[in-house]
């Protein structure tokens, strides 16, 4: 009798792999976790060559869907290369643990993604290193903050939630001039608005959820920068475990190409948004830092192609003010996160700055007050007057 069982194994095998003759337009899913090499001495050459290189072993290591989405990412951020992890978090973590041993210091502005600070305050901390938080103002110059020990200087510009800016440039010159690596979150800004690595900057980070995947149906994030300190974050990614997935590397693959029309449409709609609630009565302050009144407007103008789609709005009535509002938006969703098609109001307070202390609060002019705005693609009328019955 035949020997069903092997000759289906067979065929399935002839079956498998790549394509020959096919040249696809966009790069596939590469949805494998494991790669097949012709014989030990292809084996040999590949771990010669090392993760990074142009053959393959492990997806956790390294993915082709992935590689391709890197390359694109070093090069919209002019770095020599970029790694792809399951998350913003993911490329924080990642980056500090390849970065640092116990004993090292890091200086860290106050205004800061939570996740970042909790992360240095308490995780980092139980490992031995430890952090000094900076007010944006001494961020400007964070040389007073560093130790012998200082090995990271991470910060945001424009921050979260008020938007505030630091001249980028300076900021690089002094952490290069003591040793010191800067490391800028970038997800607010995108690479069209703003390349900080050609400011001098050592490394970029970003949340990919956001602004360059565009479309809130994926978390994933990214860090770019030199070769030399990619390969070590290369490896701690490698051991955490905080790789990409090959199909969410495709869909920000996607939405990447279309990053650069769609954040023209997010410049124009939120500086739309901040002039309009600038004019609404029982509105205390508007964050924006393309309104001439946004106290780092003129550095913001000299080191960015556009101001982003983030505007924050600070409430007279404060907390009860701010719920109220949020609770009669129609147009604008109720959510976390920012950076998609669909507009988003979130409450600091309780979201990116929940659990935080008074003086954190004080420290990063978060206030309770406070409604952040993720400016969509929406019709800009329909935004305005959407802010304006919920504001009455
Ligand atoms: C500025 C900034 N950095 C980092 C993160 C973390 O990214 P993720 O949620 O993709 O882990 C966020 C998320 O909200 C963020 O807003």
């Amino acid at each position: 009798m035949k020997d069903s069982r092997r000759l289906s194994t067979r065929a399935i095998h002839v079956a498998e792999g790549a394509a020959p003759g096919a040249r696809p337009l966009t790069t596939p899913i590469y949805e494998t976790s494991t790669f097949v090499f012709d014989s030990a001495a292809d084996l040999e050459a590949h771990v010669a060559d090392g993760d990074g290189g142009a053959t393959y072993m492990y997806s956790r290591y390294a993915n082709p869907t992935l590689s391709s989405l890197e390359a694109k990412l070093a090069s919209i951020e002019e770095g020599e290369a970029a790694l792809v992890f399951g998350s913003g978090m993911g490329a924080v973590s990642s980056t500090l643990v390849g970065l640092l041993s116990a004993g090292d210091h890091v200086v860290c502005s106050a205004s800061i993604y939570g996740g970042t600070l909790h992360l240095l305050q308490t995780l980092l901390g139980r490992f031995g290193v430890t952090t000094t938080f900076v007010h944006h103002e001494e961020s400007r110059d964070p040389r007073a903050a560093f130790t012998a020990q200082t090995e990271v200087f991470w910060f945001e510009s424009p921050t979260n939630p008020t938007l505030r800016c630091v001249d980028i440039a300076r900021v690089a010159e002094a952490c290069r001039a003591a040793g010191v690596t800067s490391v800028i979150d970038n997800t607010f800004a995108t690479p069209c608005n703003q390349q900080p690595l050609t400011l001098g900057v050592d490394l970029v980070m970003h949340s990919l959820t956001k602004y360059i995947n565009g479309h809130s149906d994926v978390t994933a994030g990214a860090i770019v920068g030199d070769r030399a300190r990619i390969d070590a974050i290369r490896g701690a990614r490698k051991l955490l475990g905080t790789m990409l997935d090959p199909a969410a590397g495709f869909a920000v693959s996607r939405g990447l190409k279309t990053l650069e029309v769609r954040m023209a449409r997010h410049n124009a709609n939120a500086m739309a948004v901040a002039e309009a609630l600038q004019q609404v009565e029982g509105v205390a302050a508007v964050y924006y830092p393309g309104l001439p009144s946004h106290p780092d407007h003129a550095i913001a103008a000299r080191q960015m192609r556009g101001f982003g789609g983030m505007v924050t709005v600070d409430l007279a009535g404060g907390f009860e003010a701010a719920r109220r509002a949020y609770d009669r938006l129609q147009v604008f969703q109720r959510a976390a996160s920012l950076g998609g098609v669909e507009s988003l109001c979130s409450l600091p307070v309780l979201t990116s700055q929940a659990g935080w202390s008074d003086a954190q609060l004080a420290q990063a002019g978060v206030t309770r007050g406070m409604l952040r705005l993720s400016v969509g693609l929406e019709d800009p009328a329909d935004l305005v007057d959407d802010l304006r019955q919920a504001l009455a």
